[in-house]
């Protein structure tokens, strides 16, 4: 069992180091083939699952015969209907227009509500813009390297990188009550007004008004917020961008060196929690933790417990042993059929296992007395 792990780690080391199709002939049981051509990436596994797919966790496809038994391939239309969102690249996107004004309309009937005036937000509800979206943008990416400025500000217009998301999001998720509701014309009327109050350009144009959005004005507009989130993980270079930014440790933490020992002079400050004191835990939350007291006249003041715990715990905490645990209600059952007479006769002279008084030169009255703890703390 072991022999055979040690040999998919090496394996899957080997497939991490050269990328290529790893079999282990030597022993059928875990000759696995890393066929999908996926590169592993830092120390994530790679299982092949059925029909030569891969999975990140291991399938034992000899338990269901090589297949899995419970639900079906979704039909086609199935899929359709669920794949409804739309992407940076317009796919999803439908064809269709609306204005900033017919969209100042339908925001009045159905969004105002929630979202205030001109998507000022309150009572809790998102607001939609605040400002003009262009101006003192603070991006993540400032945010992590001078941690002193103010945060960005995290609405559509300031932080979204993608206008995509917002396209989708009002069709599918608002009215919050009526998710679904809105047609197409009114989804791009309700974009179009939204992007407007954000003093959102498209293509160096104001939207006005009059502004009509349709699908081939909306594939213009750039959001700007677009490259603020670090690093860039989407594209064909989003590995080795990732790997680069976090081999700079100025790109978080502020601008000091990365520091693993002797960071500090004098004490590190810590942080707590806010707002809730240790003390408003009952018991009060500390590092320590007591034994709970023993209630009077309870069994953990037996007299035995004490000899148990230096002589005896050794070896009946756990079964593991052979010996029966101490708290294991059925073991001591069973020991107790015999009698208890025989039983402490055998802790005293032995049996298998069971070394005389367990090895000490305890009194026989003693080890009597902890035979009875051992009994009374296994009910
Ligand atoms: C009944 C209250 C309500 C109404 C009406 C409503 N919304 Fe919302 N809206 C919400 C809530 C609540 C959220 C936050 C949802 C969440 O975070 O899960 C939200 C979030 C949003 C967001 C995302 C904001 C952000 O920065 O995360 C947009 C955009 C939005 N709504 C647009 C609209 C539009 C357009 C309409 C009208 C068609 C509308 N909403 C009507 C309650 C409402
Ligand atoms: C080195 C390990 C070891 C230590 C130390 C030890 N025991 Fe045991 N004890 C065993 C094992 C193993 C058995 C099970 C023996 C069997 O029935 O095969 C056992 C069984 C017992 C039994 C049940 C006897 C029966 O008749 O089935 C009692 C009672 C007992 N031990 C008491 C004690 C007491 C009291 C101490 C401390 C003074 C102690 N043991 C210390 C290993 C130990």
């Amino acid at each position: 069992m072991f022999k055979s792990y040690h040999k998919l780690l090496v394996a899957t080391t080997l497939f991490a180091m050269f990328g290529t199709s790893v079999a282990c002939a030597a022993d059928k049981t875990v000759s696995r083939t890393y066929a999908n051509g996926k590169k592993v990436i830092d120390g994530g596994m790679t299982y092949p699952i059925h029909n030569g797919k891969t999975a990140s966790y291991y399938v034992n496809e000899k338990a269901h015969g090589g297949v899995v038994k419970f639900g079906r391939k979704p039909t086609l239309d199935e899929i359709k209907a669920w794949d409804i969102d739309v992407m940076p690249d317009g796919t999803g996107l439908p064809e269709g227009e609306g204005s900033v004004e017919e969209g100042d309309e339908i925001y009045e009937a159905k969004c105002a509500s929630c979202h205030f005036d001109f998507g000022s937000g309150g009572s809790g509800y998102p607001a939609l813009q605040q400002g003009n979206a262009y101006e003192g943008q603070k991006t993540l990416t400032n945010q992590r390297i001078n941690p002193d400025d103010d945060g960005p500000l995290r609405n559509f217009g300031s932080y979204w990188p993608r206008a995509s998301t917002l396209w989708w999001y009002i069709q599918t998720g608002m009215p919050h009550p009526a998710p679904m509701s809105l047609s197409d014309d009114e989804t791009y009327a309700l974009v179009a007004y939204t992007l407007s109050i954000n003093e959102i350009q498209i293509d160096g144009e104001e939207l006005d008004d009059e502004y009509v959005l349709n699908k081939e004005k909306f594939l213009k507009i750039v959001m700007p917020n677009k490259d603020g989130f670090e690093p860039k993980i989407d594209g064909p270079h989003g590995l080795e961008n990732t790997r680069k930014y976090y081999d700079n440790p100025k790109n978080f933490g502020g601008n000091k060196e990365r520091c693993m020992k002797n960071c500090f002079d004098g004490d590190p400050l810590v942080a707590r929690i806010q707002g809730v004191g240790i003390s408003e835990f009952s018991p009060p939350i500390s590092i320590k933790r007591e034994k709970p007291m023993p209630k009077e006249g309870s069994k953990a003041e037996h007299p035995g417990e004490k000899a148990y715990t230096a002589s005896c715990a050794v070896c009946h905490t756990t079964d593991a042993m052979g010996a029966p645990a101490v708290g294991d209600k059925q073991a001591w059952e069973a020991v107790l059929k015999k009698g208890l007479d025989k039983v402490k006769h055998n802790a005293i002279y032995g049996i298998n296992g069971m070394p005389p008084k367990g090895g000490t030169t305890l009194s026989d009255d003693k080890v009597s007395e902890i035979v009875d703890y051992m009994i009374e703390a296994s009910k």
